[in-house]
Order: structure tokens, then sequence, then C-alpha cells
């Protein structure tokens, strides 16, 4: 399965830190928001990647990120003139998308439980699969409504009156058929490509799965000052207790195989002095087990 990131749009809610990088370069306590999301799709096998974002902080992005080979995996970059919405990333990628399924990852959310997404990825066959989380505030987001047998039955995004406290977090999974899709998707009145009406034409043709993460998972989107201090906070207060980071992609990368003990030797040994560089070495010297998230 392909992998996008989008890490575009303007950031507006997060100046004056956004004037000199995107939101999804800021930091999460101890590393770039960006790690996260792409540590995710590692952990779930994903090795193909684009990355989306604005002519202006894509350079910045390839800085960071190069072309992924040191983890293991490629990443491809393109632009997105303007943020029109989340769904235009298939039209941008669609010769980096092929004939594949894809997924989508927005570069803003941060995803923490375990191996929540594992079932989902592993057991995709077609159609789209999309997650439901509990929120107290979800006028914010895509809303997802289900039966009393739990069945999705609606969608809609950003509803004045939600009619359930379940949301869609910004991980997607579909088949081939989303770019045709997005092809033939008229803009909301906000004059965004949205991703809930991708949502709605697979629930549509019954073809749409939702998986509800369960309590106790954690799910932050980090967007405004507040959630980005939230999510933080919530970083540091896992790492300090377990000892373990989050969101740590040359980690899962040498768990899922996609580098070995020696390219870690060689990564560890480009890093400064630094926390990140003593907690892959102390994972060095433990010896990961391969396979195991
Ligand atoms: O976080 C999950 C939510 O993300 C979903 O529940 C909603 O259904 C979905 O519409 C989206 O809502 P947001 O209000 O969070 O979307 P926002 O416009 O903030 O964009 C999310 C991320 O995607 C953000 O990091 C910026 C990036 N983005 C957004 C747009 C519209 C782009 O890179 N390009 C775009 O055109």
């Amino acid at each position: 399965m392909k992998g996008i990131i989008l890490a575009g749009g303007k950031g507006t809610r997060l100046y004056p830190l956004t004037l000199v990088a995107s939101k999804q370069l800021q930091a999460v306590y101890d590393k770039p928001m960006i790690y996260y999301p792409i540590t995710s799709l590692i952990e779930n096998g994903v090795h193909e990647f684009c990355l989306i974002s604005s002519p202006e902080d894509l350079p910045r992005f390839e800085q960071l990120l190069r072309d992924g080979r040191q983890w293991g995996i490629s990443i491809e970059y393109r632009e997105q003139p303007n943020p029109e919405g989340i769904a235009q990333a298939f039209l941008i990628a669609d010769t980096f998308i092929g004939n594949d399924p894809v997924t989508l990852v927005l570069g803003d959310n941060l995803f923490y439980g375990p191996d929540a997404f594992a079932s989902a990825f592993e057991q995709f066959d077609g159609g789209a699969t999309i997650f439901a989380y509990r929120v107290n505030n979800p006028e914010q987001y895509g809303v997802v409504e289900f039966d009393k047998d739990g069945r999705a039955i609606s969608l809609e995004e950003k509803p004045v009156n939600p009619k359930s406290p379940f949301v869609v977090p910004g991980i997607y999974l579909y088949d081939n058929q989303v770019v045709e899709i997005v092809q033939n998707l008229k803009p909301s009145t906000r004059g965004e490509l949205e991703i809930t009406d991708v949502n709605t034409a697979y629930l549509n043709m019954d073809q749409l799965q939702v998986h509800r993460l369960e309590r106790g998972f954690g799910w932050l989107d980090s967007g405004t000052s507040q959630s980005l201090h939230e999510a933080a906070a919530f970083v540091q207060t896992v790492e300090k207790r377990q000892g373990i980071k989050i969101g740590c992609p040359e980690e899962a990368a040498w768990r899922r195989a996609f580098i070995n003990a020696a390219q870690i030797d060689v990564l560890i040994g480009e890093m400064p002095p630094c926390d990140y560089r003593d907690y892959l070495t102390s994972l060095r010297n433990e010896g990961v087990a391969v396979g195991a998230n």
C-alpha cells in the first residue's frame, strides 16, 4: 500500500510560529510533528511515501526527511500550491498512486496505542477503511453516525449539531477507486475537496468500513497552540514514564526490518550527542525484537 502524507495548509492558527516553518515542522515535545504520522505508517508496513506540502515548505521537509532511504523507505515530494482540500491530495499524487491502494495520513495527527491500525492494514481488501474515535467536541471534525447495530449510516463535516460523539481521525485507507471518486467531486461551500465527501461516496456504494478505536487509545491533533501544547505534554508524560519514544521513525523502521542493525549504527553515528541518540543507542544495545511494534 502506498502512503500519502498531507502536510500543507497555512497553519494560520499557529501564527507567528508558522511564519518560518509550517505547522507540521513544529516540535511536539522532542521531535517534529511530521515524525509521528510517518512513524504510524512505517509501523504498519508502508514504505513508499509521497509528501505533499506548499511550495515554500516543501524544501524544508526535504531537508528533514531526505529521500527516506536512511529509514529504508522512499519519499517523493509534490506541491500543493493552495490548500484546496484534503481530498485534492489524490489528484496531486495520482501518478504516484498508480494502480495501488493508498493510505492518507494528515501531517498534524498523532496516534498512540497498541496495534490500533494493524488489523485494518493487514485485512484491507478494497473499498475504504476509516476509523472512529469518541471526543467531546465532535463539531470540529468529520462526524460519523452509527445505527443500533453499530453500522455507519452518515458522515458530516463539522456539523453544527453532531449526530454522535464519534469523529473520523486523519488516517484513511482506500482502494484505487479513490482517484476517480475525487476527479468527480465538487468543491464544498468552503471551496475545498472534502475528505468527508470521499468517505460518503464509499458509504453510498456500501464499501466503507469504520473501525472504532478503543477507549484508552490516544489520538491528538495539533493545529492550535493549545492542542500543540497538550500533544507535547502527552508525549512527554508517556516517554518519561515508560522510557520509550513515540514517533521515532528509526525505531519503527528497524522493528519492521526496513533497516538493519548496521544501518541503525550509521544513523546513530550521524547524530550529535543528544537524548534521541542515547535512546537509539540503548535500543541498539538491548537489541530490538524485529517484527515487534
Ligand atoms: O483531524 C481530523 C479531521 O481532519 C477530520 O475529522 C475532518 O473530517 C477533516 O476535514 C480534517 O479536519 P481539519 O479541520 O483538521 O482540517 P484542516 O483544514 O485543519 O486540515 C488538516 C491538515 O491537512 C492540516 O495539517 C493541514 C493539511 N491540509 C489541509 C487542507 C485543507 C493540507 O495540507 N492541504 C489542504 O488543502
